[in-house]
């Protein structure tokens, strides 16, 4: 009787499975995540708060936003050849000071990694 089951749910897994792989990010639920984020980030304009603009981040050296002051750490990342991406954004958000370490981002990160996907899908919009 179990092969029923699994021919049964076979079409299930083949269908569902696409949209589980690919990353895509929800734009829209990244702007809900990103209130974490706007108490000290702006996205859509270049004006610093107590964090740098992320207007553009994608592709930019770490620490190098005009007009900011970055900690020493920040600097030496981006010297380092830290470029923000999405791989290296990922890594960052999870756990920012094990990423950049002594950089001034006082923030713990984002646990959830549908968090993440959505939040840098929200970030992309403003770096074209
Ligand atoms: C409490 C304020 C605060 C919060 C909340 C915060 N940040 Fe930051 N962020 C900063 C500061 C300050 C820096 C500069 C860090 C440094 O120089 O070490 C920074 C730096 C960054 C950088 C590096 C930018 C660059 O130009 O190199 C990124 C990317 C970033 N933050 C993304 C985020 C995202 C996304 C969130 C929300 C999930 C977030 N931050 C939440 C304060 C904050």
């Amino acid at each position: 009787m179990w092969y029923r089951v699994v021919l049964f749910s076979l079409p299930f897994f083949i269908v569902s499975a696409p949209g589980a792989l690919a990353q895509e990010g929800d734009a829209d639920a990244g702007a809900i995540v990103f209130k974490k984020c706007a108490i000290c980030h702006v996205a859509d304009t270049d004006k610093n708060k107590v964090g740098p603009s992320l207007n553009g981040l994608f592709g930019r050296t770490a620490g190098t936003h005009p007009d900011f002051r970055y900690s020493p750490a920040m600097h030496a990342a981006g010297e380092g050849g830290l470029v923000w991406d999405e791989a290296t954004l990922r890594d960052y958000l999870h756990n920012p000071r094990g990423k950049v370490k002594g950089t001034k981002m006082i923030f713990a990160g984002l646990k959830d990694d549908t968090d993440i996907t959505n939040v840098v899908a929200y970030l992309k919009q403003f770096s074209k």
